[in-house]
């Protein structure tokens, strides 16, 4: 149980075979009790109420669009006033949209980059101040392989944009929040079998991807979920700034 007694707080946590859902589950099954903000606000709520029991009380799923600065204050408000002090903030919702330079629109560029990365900026500024005024906590914020090869499998290159201004977003702000017991750490998987492909991942396309892959797999929501478990918990009190590569080896630097 690495995570009695705390709260979390998981964005884009709500479909059921991503990775935030696996992280809620895995943070409550070791102690925590989990806010799931979600842009489906319906299936946050559901999502909270399948999670294990914990004894400090009940998890909660609100609706937040992470893109939108108002919603974010507003999850904060309502998650602070239902918790209390925050320990986690696992910074985890994103979309992608497999597109070439040449075909990007102003609108592709301006969604994919408020989603992935100024989402991250918004959340962390709504739940900072409460982090900071209880002491600290752990910020964990979600990249990718495709931030650091320049394009990943199915990201254009709008998304690896973004996901590369996060790894800067993040390491800035462990600078910045380090003094007052706030870590910020990045996550970096590689292809990871969730929805987010919609369905597009043929079987052809998964064996050519395997074969660069050294652990001989693509990986799972819950490989990424044990590394924002690492980052929450104490195990992890000595790191900040640092960029952690879940890939099985596709990307070794
Ligand atoms: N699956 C992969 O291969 C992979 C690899 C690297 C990084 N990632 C990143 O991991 C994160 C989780 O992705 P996933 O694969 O679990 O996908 P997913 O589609 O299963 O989950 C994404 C979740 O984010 C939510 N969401 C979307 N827009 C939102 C918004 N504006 N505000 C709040 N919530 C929003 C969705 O409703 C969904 O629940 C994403 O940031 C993704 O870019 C995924």
């Amino acid at each position: 149980m690495l995570l009695q007694g705390k709260t979390a707080v998981i964005s884009g946590a709500a479909s059921r075979r991503g990775i935030g859902r696996a992280t809620a589950e895995l943070f409550a099954e070791h102690g925590a009790r989990v806010a799931i903000l979600d842009i489906d606000g319906d299936a946050a709520e559901v999502a909270a109420t399948e999670l294990p029991a914990v004894p400090q009380g009940s998890h909660i799923g609100l609706r937040c669009d992470v893109a939108d600065k108002a919603s974010c204050l507003a999850a904060a408000a309502a998650v602070e006033a239902a918790f209390g002090k925050i320990d986690s903030l696992i910074n985890n919702a994103g979309i992608t949209q497999p597109v070439k330079t040449l075909d990007i629109t102003e609108a592709d560029w301006n969604r994919i980059v408020s989603v992935n990365m100024t989402g991250i900026l918004f959340l962390s500024q709504a739940f900072i101040p409460g982090m900071r005024d209880h002491g600290g906590g752990s910020i964990a914020c979600i990249s990718s392989v495709s931030a650091q090869r320049g394009g990943g499998i199915f990201g254009g290159p709008h998304y690896s944009a973004a996901k590369a201004g996060v790894l800067g977003l993040a390491k800035a702000m462990a600078r910045e929040f380090g003094p007052v017991g706030i870590r910020v750490n990045s996550v970096t998987p590689g292809l990871i079998q969730t929805d987010i492909t919609g369905g597009k991942l043929t079987d052809e396309m998964r064996t050519d991807i395997i074969k660069g892959i050294p652990l001989s797999r693509l990986g799972d929501a819950r490989d990424v979920a044990s590394i924002y478990l690492f980052l929450a918990s104490d195990l992890s009190a000595y790191v900040t700034g640092a960029v952690i590569d879940v890939n099985g080896g596709m990307l070794i630097h």
